[in-house]
């Protein structure tokens, strides 16, 4: 059987989808191993799911470094020594320079809670019930030096509810981005998915412009 491809996650926070990411990948046979979890927070509580889960973590402080480029040229230097084919962001709460993303080009994706291209950014399920929108969701998509603007993988879609309220639809979308992330790991594992010279191409074919589509 092939050697299953290495996979460095990158968290800020909770790490809900790394743990959704380590629940789905573990076990024999799996396409795709986690060698290890980088924070740029040391409080981030997703350090100790790695950890329960037997994954190497390590912590790089943003705040000690002397700016962007230096921090990230550092966060090469961690990532590269786990040699891995795929950077997964799951809730990583920092912009990266052009020189980080061309690092990975083709083999870095993010997940962001909402149907991109709409609701870039932070605040997003209050923005989404603001704008009077019928629909919602999250979205997983490669990186490229537009923020949240890279060409899209996978998308789930759920309908707005009237009495939802920013809470109750971010919950809902969590859901959602525990399906998408280890879907859209897994295709990359499995030589399905990669980035073409004009979008991401899944078993050989262009994806449309939102990227696969579950309506949920
Ligand atoms: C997720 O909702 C993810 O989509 C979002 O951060 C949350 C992390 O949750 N990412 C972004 O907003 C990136 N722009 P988690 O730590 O529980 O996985």
């Amino acid at each position: 059987m092939a050697e299953p491809c290495n996979v460095v996650v990158l968290i800020s926070g909770s790490g809900s989808n790394l743990q959704a990411l380590i629940d789905d990948l573990h076990g024999a046979g799996s396409p795709a191993r986690i060698r290890a979890v980088i924070s740029n927070r040391a409080d981030a509580a997703g350090l100790s799911r790695a950890r329960a889960a037997g994954i190497d973590t390590r912590v790089l402080d943003h705040t000690r470094y002397a700016g962007r480029e230096a921090f990230d040229a550092a966060l090469i230097a961690e990532i590269d020594a786990f040699e891995p084919q795929l950077v997964v962001l799951a809730g990583f709460m920092r912009i990266l320079s052009g020189g980080f993303v061309r690092h990975y080009q083709g083999r870095l994706l993010n997940i962001h809670p909402s149907l991109l291209p709409r609701h870039k950014g932070l605040d997003t399920h209050r923005r989404a019930l603001e704008a009077g929108d019928a629909e919602h969701g999250c979205s997983v998509h490669f990186v490229t030096e537009e923020l949240d603007g890279g060409p899209l993988v996978v998308q789930a879609v759920l309908p707005i509810e009237a009495d939802d309220t920013p809470e109750r639809l971010a919950t809902r979308v969590h859901h959602r981005e525990h399906l998408i992330y280890p879907l859209a790991v897994r295709w990359f594992a499995e030589g399905r998915l990669r980035l073409g010279a004009d979008g991401a191409m899944l078993d050989g074919a262009k994806l449309p412009a939102t990227g696969h589509l579950i309506r949920t």
